[in-house]
């Protein structure tokens, strides 16, 4: 079960590193939208109704037979249209145009002269700097259609036929280096589709509540809770539709930050008055990880033991209807990759994923279709505390793969208070919005230092401090040398067992965000 909006837009998914964005885009515009499968039946969308329909780019070229193409029926459904890209193209030559590769690539910043304002760029600028990427070209127009727009290598860069409300672009209007776009997009949202800009989070958050309620009736739910603000929102959402039906259960394996038992028992348990079980497992997981040193058998045995601790903690609590989950749209994306992509795996990611084909619950999972920046307004409006909202992620099996080697109660001790150290000196220098993950990285080896005329034979710390938009690439943060200094100062002398500092200035790629 997910909530969703009755006005929405569908995007049509041909496989461009895009489409997130045109999504977002779309979103930004107050207007609901969802990436489908790009070979979707003409006659589900219908069934949909969606209001308008963008067919996104792609690495493909429609001069070639094994490319994605779309039902032929879209075409014909009556709804508007936008191609983007590879989505102008198709829409050319499937309506009878001709498609021909470019002679010259044309690909980045490049200028673009408005032949016709009317309705795509209704408002702009006559002469603008778009981003292309793209081989091939309209050669000749399908017929019905006029050309609103040309580049120096294009002279067809975007198409309309307004009797049949399709339009499509050659640039790419949903890219940061295109900041006029969203307007674009704007125009194609309100005037060509008809869409009212209304989706927000304030009407998201009524939607979901009242799907929950409906879906959950008189039955029980649970929710496993982290601290994030994924499975915070979740379950304050599913608490507002079914107040003391919900029980949430949060795991403590012993790998939390400083802290953070406490301040999850202050907020839902004090605050939110939920019905709340912190397990403390921190010695069962202790016993399972002692002597692992290999981070993907750590990360396996957590998972698992994870599992076993949140069922019996569940079983204690009678006949259960359904399972609350923190699932968001880009992980949705992910997993329904559509044009059959497939990812090397680096490492294998927990979090209470198993969970619900091992315990045959029905899932609710409010948060299905909405991006991480849409669940920080939610958390806002439903009045979660600021660190919670802004709670840099946080990865399931926790410290534990932030320690390399083995995984002891004093190493885990080491690290809780360099960390806290690190996290406290970032937030005083304001920079915690700005660094995406900040944290303390406990190595196996030990180095000579000297402290009050001692020798000292101990641990260092290792501060990675990352900046980025999603997770999947960063870059190390140029973190200001006072607050480095300030940092490697307090570590040092603060913290028993640690001799030495050092900053990771490693990007991803070829590094990853955690060591492990
Ligand atoms: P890496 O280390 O792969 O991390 O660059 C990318 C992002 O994912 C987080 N991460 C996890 N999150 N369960 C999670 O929920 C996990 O097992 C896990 N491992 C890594 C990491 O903190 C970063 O934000």
């Amino acid at each position: 079960m997910a909530s969703k909006p009755r006005q929405k837009i569908l995007i049509l998914d041909f496989g461009a590193q895009y489409n997130q964005l045109i999504a977002r885009r779309v979103r930004d515009s107050k207007v609901y939208s969802e990436i489908v499968p790009y070979n979707i039946d003409a006659a589900k969308i219908k069934k949909a109704k969606p209001k308008g329909l963008i067919l996104s780019g792609g690495p493909s070229s429609v001069r070639l037979k094994n490319s994605p193409f779309p039902d032929p029926k879209v075409f014909k459904l009556g709804i508007p249209i936008l191609g983007i890209c590879y989505g102008m193209q198709l829409m050319g030559y499937m309506l009878d145009g001709v498609v021909k590769s470019t002679r010259k690539k044309e690909f980045g910043k490049t200028e673009l002269w408005v032949d016709q304002a009317d309705p795509l760029f209704k408002g702009l600028n006559p002469n603008l700097i778009c981003w292309m990427s793209h081989g091939d070209k309209i050669a000749s127009l399908p017929p019905g259609f006029e050309t609103y727009a040309h580049t120096l290598h294009s002279k067809i860069a975007s198409i309309g036929d307004p009797s049949r409300k399709l339009y499509g672009v050659q640039f790419h209007p949903e890219v940061f280096h295109t900041p006029w776009g969203i307007d674009l997009i704007k125009n194609f949202l309100y005037d060509v589709c008809e869409c009212k800009p209304s989706w927000t989070p304030a009407n998201f958050i009524d939607l979901a509540i009242s799907d929950i309620k409906r879906m959950v009736g008189n039955k029980k739910v649970i929710c496993g809770l982290s601290g994030g603000v994924d499975s915070s929102v979740t379950a304050t959402l599913v608490h507002r539709a079914v107040g003391k039906q919900l029980t949430c259960i949060y795991v403590d394996h012993g790998f939390m930050r400083r802290g953070e038992t406490e301040q999850v028992r202050e907020t839902f348990e004090n605050h939110f008055k939920m019905n709340l079980v912190c397990v403390d497992a921190s010695e069962r997981f202790f016993k399972k990880l002692a002597g692992v040193t290999d981070p993907e058998r750590k990360r396996k045995i957590i998972g698992e033991e994870f599992i076993r601790v949140f069922e019996e903690e569940a079983g204690k609590l009678g006949k259960i209807g359904f399972l609350a989950q923190g699932t968001l749209y880009p992980d949705v994306i992910e997993s329904e990759s559509h044009t059959g992509a497939t990812n090397v795996k680096i490492k294998s990611h927990h979090n209470v994923g198993g969970l619900p084909e091992k315990m045959r619950l029905k899932l609710i999972e409010p948060l299905r279709y909405i991006f991480k920046d849409e669940v920080r307004h939610v958390a806002g409006q439903v009045e979660l505390p600021p660190h919670i909202v802004y709670r840099q992620p946080f990865p399931g099996p926790g410290l534990a793969i932030r320690i390399i080697g083995d995984v002891t109660p004093k190493r885990v001790k080491i690290l809780q208070e360099a960390d806290a150290i690190i996290i406290e000196e970032i937030f005083k220098a304001g920079l915690s919005r700005e660094v995406w993950q900040y944290f303390g990285v406990l190595p196996l080896i030990r180095s000579v230092g000297v402290m009050g005329d001692e020798r000292t034979y101990e641990y260092p710390i290792v501060v990675r401090a990352v900046t980025s938009e999603d997770a999947m690439t960063c870059d190390w943060a140029r973190l200001p040398h006072k607050v480095l200094e300030r940092i490697s100062n307090r570590v040092v002398n603060e913290v028993k067992g640690i001799n030495r500092c050092v900053f990771d200035i490693t990007s991803k790629p070829p590094g990853t965000i955690e060591w492990e």
